[in-house]
């Protein structure tokens, strides 16, 4: 999957923009406020539907416009497809070659995106909620099924809640619910462990180049059951043990809602023992191994990095150029040129993109 062209119409900075990007490399250099990570947002949005920072589509819209529109050319091998995305203050419009899409997760096989933005850097110390999306979005992008499972759990995990806070309790349906929750349960955390295990072999590989350090790194699977055998008798009690809990708190407070994952470097915690450098670079092998894990070329995904190369040290800066000139197309921000790219670069002015000439 490759972003050929672009053309947004109020979205941010840009009142109107239309661009034409490289197969491989993208390096977007310019001042402070110029507008790098607003055009990588719109290519984010592009997977999603959804910014990586706007928490309102009203942001994202030219402050002197009443709505933003992005429109992309994406290829897939020799398939080539438009996406259209409309945002308004009360909501968006999304279209594929404009024939309206109602489920966004069928962007996701149109464009697959991985990237790093700054905030990313506190990924392992911040919240556990943060791992957990970064986890659920992951693996949905590489496999539809465990969004549907997704989406199955958390309306059950609803009704579960609705029943708890009901004035008539009524238990038969807490336990009928609580006995669908568990088999769903299961098959998310067998999903997150297979997933972990296929990320866990690709980890130490990408960590070396990018770091130039031998350590190991790895991510711990912190599941609320760790046992296939026994998974549903096992859960089962824990749900059972809680209940009185959870009817005094009116809210379910055990289950894979709850989950977490840990990184190692070594038999170090990163969370706990990893300076803000090693942090960086084991969360950017986090976020960009899983590109390691499709195998159909046509459908390798884009990469998009924001103002990462300014907090590298020389070695480091060589190495993750390298590494990313090898993938399928990247975009990486910077507010200057690096001496280890000679071309492909772009630059941002007032307001608007340009290809270097
Ligand atoms: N909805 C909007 N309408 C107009 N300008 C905006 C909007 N949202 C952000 N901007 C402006 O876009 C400019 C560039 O932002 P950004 O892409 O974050 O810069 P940088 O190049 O430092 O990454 C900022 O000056 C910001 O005020
Ligand atoms: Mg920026």
């Amino acid at each position: 999957m490759k972003v050929k062209n672009l053309r947004l119409i109020n979205f941010r900075n840009y009142k109107s923009l239309d661009i034409d990007f490289y197969d491989g490399f993208n390096y977007i250099v310019g001042d402070n406020a110029k507008g790098k990570t607003n055009l990588i947002e719109a290519i984010y949005a592009l997977s999603f539907a959804k910014s990586f920072r706007a928490s309102q589509n009203e942001e994202m819209i030219n402050k002197d416009a009443l709505f933003a529109t992005i429109n992309a050319t994406i290829t897939s091998g020799e398939l080539s497809k438009e996406i259209e995305i409309q945002f308004r203050k009360e909501g968006k419009k999304v279209s594929l070659n404009k024939k309206p899409v109602n489920k966004l997760s069928g962007l996701i096989d149109v464009i697959n995106v991985l990237s790093f933005i700054p905030k990313d850097t506190s990924l392992l110390k911040d919240s556990p909620r943060l791992r957990r999306n970064y986890l659920n979005q992951t693996i949905s992008k590489f496999d539809k099924s465990y969004l549907f499972l997704l989406i199955s759990y958390e309306k059950l995990l609803k009704e579960r809640n609705d029943a708890l806070k009901s004035i008539n309790l009524n238990l038969n349906l807490i336990d009928v619910l609580t006995h669908q929750i568990v088999k769903l349960s299961k098959e998310i955390y067998l999903t997150r462990k297979r997933f972990i295990s296929d990320l866990n072999k690709l980890l130490p590989g990408v960590y070396a180049k990018i770091s130039s350090s031998e350590e190991n790194l790895s991510i711990k699977y912190k599941a609320f059951i760790d046992d296939e055998e026994k998974y549903e008798e096992k859960a089962l009690k824990i749900f059972t043990d809680n209940l009185n809990n959870d009817i005094k708190r009116k809210v379910t407070t055990v289950g894979v809602q709850k989950e977490d994952f840990e990184m190692y470097l070594g038999d170090r915690n990163l969370a706990l023992y990893g300076s803000q450098g090693e942090n960086r670079l084991s969360v950017i092998t986090l976020k960009l191994s899983p590109y390691f894990l499709v195998k159909d070329e046509d459908k390798l995904p884009v990469i998009i990095l924001d103002d990462v190369l300014s907090e590298l040290d020389k070695t480091r800066e060589k190495n993750l150029i390298d590494f990313l000139k090898n993938l399928n197309q990247v975009f990486i921000t910077n507010t200057k040129k690096s001496e280890f790219c000679e071309e492909n670069y772009f630059i941002c002015g007032e307001n608007t993109i340009k290809k270097e000439q």
